[in-house]
């Protein structure tokens, strides 16, 4: 079975997603560890009750991104992760990093790629008065919030949302696809051909859902 190690830094709905997809056999893969920049970051209490190996790195504590970034990867392959999986994990990553994972690093970002990268995705979404937002994930590259986009979900911007409410019905899509595309993987269908990712035996999923009837 592959194996994942989740990076976060905050709540980690988006882990906890993984955590119980794996559990109940609908994501055939093995949570090996949760690490985290963040030694507050509440899904770490989560992921230790779950009985999975959590660790610290707390970026506060080295000189430059480039130290960081080597101490995060010597964490990360002390568990020989097939896939590193980035869920809400709030640092910028060095190139070397992305590099090191190219091929094998995911994230989940709140927006409907390449429209607003970058923070306050939902809000910004608001304020260009957009009528679909959405989730994207996709395969790490050098630049912020940009790669091989592995499966998108939209929902509808509703008269009156506010980036709250806006928010929570994105979130709930993102906690459907990232195990979606976390399941493509461990299942060897997502193939990288040039910047665009193909998947094998797409019949019984679309790699764009839309929200809230497509089937998941
Ligand atoms: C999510 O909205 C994710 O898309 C973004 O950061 C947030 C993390 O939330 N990258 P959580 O920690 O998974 O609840």
């Amino acid at each position: 079975m592959k194996s994942i190690v989740i990076l976060i830094s905050g709540r980690g709905s988006n882990m906890v997603s993984l955590i119980n997809a794996a559990a109940d056999g609908s994501l055939p893969v093995r949570v090996a560890a949760v690490l985290s920049n963040r030694p507050d970051a509440k899904g770490l209490q989560i992921a230790a009750a779950a009985g999975i190996a959590t660790q610290v790195v707390d970026h506060t504590l080295f000189n430059d991104r480039e130290s960081f970034d080597a101490a995060m990867t010597a964490a990360i392959d002390s568990f020989s992760p097939d896939l590193v999986v980035l869920a809400g994990f709030m640092r910028i990553l060095s190139d070397g990093f992305v590099m090191h994972y190219v091929g094998r690093l995911i994230n989940i970002h709140p927006s409907l790629l390449p429209s607003f990268p970058g923070l306050h995705t939902h809000q910004r979404a608001l304020d260009e008065g957009v009528r679909i937002h959405g989730c994207t994930v996709h395969f790490v590259t050098p630049a912020l919030d940009h790669g091989p986009i592995v499966v998108q979900a939209a929902v509808p911007v509703i008269d009156g949302d506010d980036a709250a409410t806006l928010a929570a019905r994105v979130l709930t899509q993102e906690h459907r696809i990232y195990p979606l595309a976390v399941r493509w993987f461990a299942e060897g269908r997502l193939r990288l051909n040039g910047g665009r990712v193909e998947l094998d035996a797409p019949q019984d999923h679309a790699s764009s859902l839309i929200s809230p009837q497509a089937a998941g």
